[in-house]
């Protein structure tokens, strides 16, 4: 039986860090485990133009502790007034990795989202033209298309109508939760990648409303029935290249879960090599881990792979706190509800 998995360090394809306090308290969650991320703009303001970029990394390597590396990989926040020139000189300069559409509304600080594709069809070419990924928060926002299908009926509205207009436009469909998502990217050999998050990989949607409503299982897009979480094993397990992990680790406090009206995320961030190593384990893909975790999304991303590795080992079952503590208030880690067998040691 494996019971030692060396890996090359892993990245985190889809990554909140927030600001301020919360960002000081959950920064090192990540950095212990990961090298780099790619960090979501949905800040109040959002990270619209490269001087922000600038500016918010600035200020995450400030809350970085002594002794811990980590990159950020900025992103920028897609409105419908971004300047293409000020985007393609962020990235041109190397701060930028990507850019980030979020439908208006569809989630978290999304107000200054997209409303009319069309007005940003100029900046889409742009990214194009210059090999700049595009993340897709791939949610219709409809008030008459159910939660549940949103993200088929996005495939099928936007995403693919915006990917034939727009030829060598480079897209990641971020944290998918359904099995048309997997089947739309294996039907597309070019410019598609996706990212699975380990929480979708874990629950389905009982796990959310059956014997009482569980927030910290909320979180966007919502977890799908369990065919589809079976989906995203399947694919995440696969070894197909075009899959990797971005956890979308999205901290908010308790009291902001715990509400009436709460909050959409899950954080993964403190757990989230135990949870997939458990998932692959389960699956009997550990050979795949690495592909998922470390090598399939510097590939997508034309990144060089980390030359660092991380050790997982097999033993009793691992515990993690219950919560984090930050200056605004706690923040519950995900329990996956089984037993985890993998440390990071
Ligand atoms: O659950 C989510 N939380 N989904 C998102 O798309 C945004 C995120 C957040 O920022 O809290
Ligand atoms: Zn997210």
């Amino acid at each position: 039986m494996t019971d030692t998995l060396t890996l090359r360090r892993p990245d985190d394809w889809h990554l909140h860090l927030r600001d301020g306090a919360m960002l000081q308290a959950v920064l090192p969650e990540t950095a212990r485990h990961f090298a780099r991320a790619i960090i979501m703009p949905n800040l109040v303001p959002p990270v619209v133009t490269g001087a922000q970029a600038a500016s918010y990394r600035d200020r995450i390597l400030a809350a970085l502790p002594d002794g811990m590396s980590f990159e950020p990989l900025m992103t920028l926040y897609l409105t419908e007034d971004t300047d293409p020139d000020d985007m393609a000189a962020a990235h041109a300069s190397g701060l930028v990795k990507a850019v980030k559409l979020y439908p208006a509304g569809a989630t978290t600080n999304s107000a200054s989202g997209v409303r009319d594709f069309d007005k940003v069809r100029p900046v889409l070419e742009r990214m194009a033209e210059i090999g700049l990924p595009l993340c897709v928060h791939g949610e219709v926002t409809d008030a008459e298309i159910d939660i549940f299908d949103r993200e088929v009926v996005f495939i099928d509205r936007v995403l693919d109508p915006i990917r034939k207009a727009t030829p060598g436009l480079r897209v990641v469909m971020e944290h998918i939760t359904t099995r048309d998502g997997v089947e739309y990217v294996r039907a597309n050999e070019t410019d598609l990648g996706a990212t699975i998050t380990a929480h979708h990989l874990i629950i389905n949607r009982n796990h959310i409303l059956v014997g009482g409503i569980k927030p910290h299982y909320y979180c966007l897009p919502v977890a799908k029935r369990e065919e589809h979480r079976k989906a995203l094993v399947d694919a995440a397990t696969s070894g197909d290249e075009r899959f990797f992990l971005g956890t979308d680790s999205a901290p908010h406090t308790d009291a902001n879960k715990e509400m009436a009206c709460g909050c959409a995320g899950c954080f993964t961030a403190t757990n989230t090599m135990s949870l997939v190593a458990e998932v692959f384990d389960r699956a009997g893909a550990l050979d795949k881990l690495e592909g998922f975790t470390s090598v399939n999304g510097p590939r997508f991303y034309r990144l060089p792979v980390n030359d660092q590795t991380i050790t997982l080992q097999k033993g009793e079952p691992v515990t993690y706190p219950d919560k984090i503590e930050t200056r605004d208030g706690p923040v519950t880690v995900f329990d996956p509800g089984f037993p985890l067998h993998w440390r990071v040691v």
